[in-house]
């Protein structure tokens, strides 16, 4: 029976097991129900399981004789948006809500963790990598850190995320950069404050900030190569209490967005350049804070081909986009792709719109792509620790 019927058989379970974690929102690293669930289903299946890294993590491990080790990886965290949904399975959490689909993330790669468990068609191991706080936190980085990979070790690691606007099941897949550098900046812009109707006496840090603000969007247009993809966005601009008061202090934020470590590098000197000399012509003082967060997510060639020859096997050819636009957006899979090679896919969660865009709080996961989603990953291990397995027993072969 092809993998997707096997699958689909429990396809209500998985979606029993979404709606649950739906119903049950827990943002970074306070994940301890989700973990709970997981490691729970984990154990039903005969699967072993290490919990503890990076606080709530999750690591399945099912070997089935030897053969190399694949790990799959799926994000468990939700976000601090109060939900606008009405339906039976919405947030029971007051200001939290699965608004990403790490719900349908989590549920995916547990029914490939069943299918794999009950059927165990491979050679080798299989680690099913459940981790916490992939919003902004980091909670790849931290798992990494502790040790992921040097106490369970792996020899390739594998990514999956929903993507709206793309159709339901369809897969998209690129080999490099797919995924952004996401950066974060606090400048800080200090003058003298003065009474508002006698601004001469003031080194106002309100206009100095805006020409700031305007001085930076030369990085992306006149600093760095135009066909190198970056991002500068300030995003908050704080400072000032009254009507009548030029304040001393403002405080600029932001994010900045890149694919090459040598882009990343010219924005943020061009940044500092354009903040002091803007701020020396005002007259005031600047300190700029910036932060390198999440690296690039850069796939690497040869599992690419493997991840897209699979997703193709799945959702047929002709659902598989094999060249799809890279996202400015960012995803700390990326620390987990700089220690092992590996492949990071996207699988459409439908249409877009009616608000059902990621980080929205009319969101959901479409449940109709979790047999597809954990066929992919069932798959996926299949073909990588089988091929293995048979290109060992053509070595065997030859030398008998
Ligand atoms: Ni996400």
């Amino acid at each position: 029976m092809p993998i997707i019927n096997r699958i689909a058989d429990f396809q209500d379970d998985m979606i029993a097991w979404r709606r649950d974690l739906h119903a049950h929102p827990e943002t970074a690293f306070e994940e301890h129900r989700t973990a709970g669930v997981v490691a729970a289903k984990l154990e039903e299946f005969g699967i072993e399981v290490h919990r503890g890294l990076a606080g709530t993590g999750v690591v399945g491990t099912l070997s089935n004789g030897d053969g190399p080790t694949i790990g799959l990886r799926a994000d468990m965290d939700a976000l601090h948006i109060p939900e606008a949904n009405a339906f039976d399975h919405r947030s029971t959490r007051e200001g939290k809500m699965h608004a990403c689909g790490h719900d349908g993330h989590t549920a995916m790669l547990l029914g490939a963790a069943r299918y794999l468990a009950e059927t165990r068609n491979f050679k080798g191991t299989v680690r099913f990598i459940f981790q916490p706080a992939e919003e902004t936190e980091g909670g790849g980085q931290l798992m990494v850190d502790e040790g992921l990979f040097d106490k369970l070790p792996v020899e390739s690691v594998f990514g999956m995320h929903n993507w709206p606007g793309r159709p339901a099941g369809h897969f998209a897949i690129r080999p490099g950069p797919i995924m952004a550098a996401a950066d974060t900046f606090d400048i800080t812009v200090k003058g003298k404050g003065s009474h508002a109707a006698m601004p001469h006496l003031s080194r106002d840090p309100v206009v100095a900030g805006a020409a700031i603000v305007t001085a930076l969007q030369t990085i992306a247009s006149r600093v760095t190569d135009p066909l190198d993809s970056v991002v500068v966005s300030v995003t908050q601009f704080h400072g000032g209490d009254a009507y009548n008061v030029i304040p001393a202090e403002v405080e600029l934020r932001g994010t900045a967005r890149s694919f090459r470590t040598g882009a990343q590098e010219t924005m943020e000197a061009a940044m500092v350049r354009l903040a002091e000399g803007v701020a020396a012509a005002h007259g005031v003082a600047v300190k700029v804070a910036y932060r390198r967060r999440y690296p690039s997510v850069v796939n690497h060639a040869a599992e690419t081909e493997v991840a897209r020859r699979v997703a193709a096997e799945i959702a047929g050819p002709e659902n598989v986009d094999g060249d799809p636009t890279p996202s400015m957006g960012a995803e700390d899979f990326s620390f987990m792709l700089n220690e092992r090679p590996g492949c990071y896919i996207w699988i459409g969660n439908g249409p877009g719109e009616g608000g059902c865009i990621l980080h929205n709080p009319h969101y959901d996961f479409n449940d109709e792509i979790l047999t597809t989603g954990a066929s992919y990953w069932a798959r996926l291990a299949e073909t990588v620790l089988g091929e293995a397995a048979q290109a060992e027993t053509v070595r065997e072969g030859t030398s008998r």
